[in-house]
C-alpha cells in the first residue's frame, strides 16, 4: 500500500499531514511512504530527513497521485488533482463536508473513499485519532498567548516597593476543549479566570481547573447526546447577555470558543456590552472563522472599538504549526491503523465499525 500527502497552499496551511516520525511508523506498518519535493521544508525537515525514515522523495507531484492508495490532506486537494483521482483510493484530511459537499459527492460517484475527520465521534476508542481536540487543545492555548501579548498591563499580580499589579482578569466564553485548554493557560500565567458554557457538565471542569463558574440563572442544560451545544433559547441568550454585561465591565481579556456544530457561532458580545468595557481590553474570537462571538469580529483583523482591541484569526494553528502538524499527523497514523487489516495490510472499510462509518462520507 502506498501512503502520500501533497504540498498545502503555504499561504493558507502551514501544517504538513506526515512529520519524519510519523513516516517512519507508517513504513513500519508496511506502507510505503512517498512524499513531494521539500514537503515539509518549511517547517524545518528537510528532504534528507525524510529520506533517512525511509520516504520516497517524488520530483513531480502529479505521479504521487497516480497510484497511491492513501492520501493524507489537512484540507480537501485542489479541483485539478480531485479529477485526477480514481476508484478505491482512500482520501484522509479536515475534507469540510458542509461546505464541500458537492465535490465529496463526486468523488463518490468516482468511488473514492473520502474520510473526513471532523465526523469522527466523540468516543473514548477515538480519542487519539480526535483531531478536533488536538487541535483545538493548541488553539485554545495560543489565543491566550496572542492576547496576553496584545494586553498592554502585567498578567500576573505584583507586589513590588512601588506598589502592587492587580492579577489580570480572564472571561473564557465556552469551556470545550480549546476553553478548558485556555483556562488551564491563563491560570498558569496568573490571571483570574472565569467561564461560562451553555453545558453544565463544564462547570466542574472549570472549577477543576481553578477557574470561576458563572452559571445562568435559571437556565437548562443545552448539551446533546453527543455532547456539543444546542442553541440557546431566546430566554436563555436574555439571561446570559444580563450576566456577561454585567462581568465584563471587569474583564481585562475575553477568550470566546463558543460554537455549535454546523451552525453560524452565536453572538455574544454585543455592541453594548464592549462598549462598556475597560479601555485596553482585549478579546480573542476563536470563532473567527465561524461568524465570531462579538459583533465586530473581522478574520484576520485588529479591530479597536472604544480601546478594545477585538481580534480573530483564519488560522491560529498557523502560527504553532510544528506542533500542530506533530498532533495531527499522529491522530491521522492512529486512525490509518485503525483501517488497515492487519493480516492482509489492506485498507479494510469496515462498516460495523463506528469511526469507520461516521467518517466515512456517504
Ligand atoms: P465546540 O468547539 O463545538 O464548542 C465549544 C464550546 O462552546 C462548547 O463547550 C459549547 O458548549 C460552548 N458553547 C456553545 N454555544 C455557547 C453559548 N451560546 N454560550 C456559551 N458557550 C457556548 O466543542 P468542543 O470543544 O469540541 O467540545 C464538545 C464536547 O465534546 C465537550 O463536551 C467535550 O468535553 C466533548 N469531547 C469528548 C471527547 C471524547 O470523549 N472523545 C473528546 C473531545 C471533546
Amino acid at each position: 500500500m502506498k501512503i502520500v500527502s501533497l504540498s498545502e497552499n503555504l499561504n493558507i496551511e502551514k501544517r504538513i499531514a506526515i512529520t519524519p516520525d510519523i513516516a517512519k511508523k507508517y513504513k513500519s506498518l508496511g506502507f510505503e511512504v512517498m512524499l513531494p519535493k521539500d514537503y515539509g521544508l518549511h517547517l524545518g525537515f528537510d528532504n534528507d530527513h525524510y529520506k533517512s525514515q525511509g520516504v520516497n522523495i517524488i520530483e513531480n507531484e502529479k505521479d504521487l497521485l497516480v497510484d497511491s492508495d492513501v492520501i493524507l490532506q489537512l484540507g480537501l486537494l485542489s479541483d485539478e488533482n480531485l479529477s485526477s483521482l480514481r476508484e478505491n483510493q482512500n482520501l484522509i484530511g479536515v475534507l469540510n463536508p458542509f461546505t464541500n459537499k458537492e465535490k465529496l459527492q463526486d468523488l463518490l460517484k468516482k468511488k473514492v473513499n473520502s474520510f473526513s475527520l471532523e465526523l469522527l465521534p466523540r468516543i473514548t476508542r477515538a480519542q487519539s485519532m480526535d483531531i478536533l481536540s488536538s487541535q483545538a487543545n493548541l488553539a485554545g492555548y495560543k489565543a491566550v498567548i496572542e492576547s496576553f501579548a496584545c494586553f498592554e498591563k502585567a498578567i500576573p499580580m505584583m507586589m513590588t516597593a512601588a506598589g502592587t499589579v492587580p492579577a489580570a482578569k480572564v472571561l473564557v466564553v465556552g469551556a470545550g476543549v480549546a476553553g478548558l485548554q485556555a483556562i488551564a493557560t491563563a491560570k498558569r500565567m496568573g490571571a483570574i479566570v472565569f467561564a461560562t458554557d451553555v453545558r453544565m457538565a463544564s462547570k466542574e471542569q472549570v472549577e477543576s481547573l481553578g477557574g470561576k463558574f458563572l452559571t445562568v440563572e435559571g437556565s437548562e442544560n443545552l448539551e446533546t447526546e453527543g455532547g456539543y451545544a444546542k442553541e440557546a433559547s431566546e430566554d436563555f441568550k436574555q439571561k446570559q447577555e444580563d450576566l456577561l454585561s454585567e462581568t465584563l465591565k471587569k474583564i481585562d481579556i475575553v477568550i470566546c470558543t463558543a460554537l455549535i456544530p454546523g451552525k453560524k457561532a452565536p453572538v455574544i458580545i454585543k455592541e453594548n456590552m464592549i462598549k462598556n468595557m475597560q479601555i485596553g481590553s482585549v478579546i480573542y474570537d476563536l470563532a473567527a472563522v465561524q461568524g465570531g462571538n462579538t459583533a465586530y469580529t473581522e478574520v484576520d483583523k485588529l479591530i479597536d472599538r472604544n480601546g478594545v482591541k477585538i481580534m480573530g484569526e483564519m488560522n491560529i494553528l498557523n502560527k504553532l504549526p510544528i506542533s500542530a502538524s506533530s498532533l495531527y499527523s499522529k491522530n491521522l497514523f492512529n486512525f490509518v491503523s485503525n483501517l488497515l487489516d492487519k493480516k492482509t495490510g489492506k485498507i479494510n472499510i469496515n462498516l460495523e465499525d463506528e469511526i469507520i462509518d461516521k467518517t466515512l462520507v456517504k
